[in-house]
């Protein structure tokens, strides 16, 4: 059980990012794969200069998850 591996875990923060925690392969828009591991803020909001991860946009555009789109 020592070298058994968690299952990743995702988690939405409210008003802000997926974090994504535990080691992940995720496949960007044009097909490269990355392993994610640890734990990764992915962006939710949209506005992110850096996507798919979060940069910190969502606080300076007020990110409101409760908000019509
Ligand atoms: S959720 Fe953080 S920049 Fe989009």
């Amino acid at each position: 059980m020592e070298n058994e591996e968690k299952s990743p875990t995702l988690t939405v923060l409210h008003n802000g990012p997926y974090i994504v925690e535990g080691k992940l392969k995720m496949v960007d828009k044009d097909g490269k794969e990355v392993i994610l591991e640890g734990k990764t803020a992915l962006c939710r909001c949209g506005h992110s200069h850096h996507k798919p991860y979060c940069d910190g946009t969502h606080v300076k555009i007020h990110f409101d998850d409760t908000a019509d789109l």
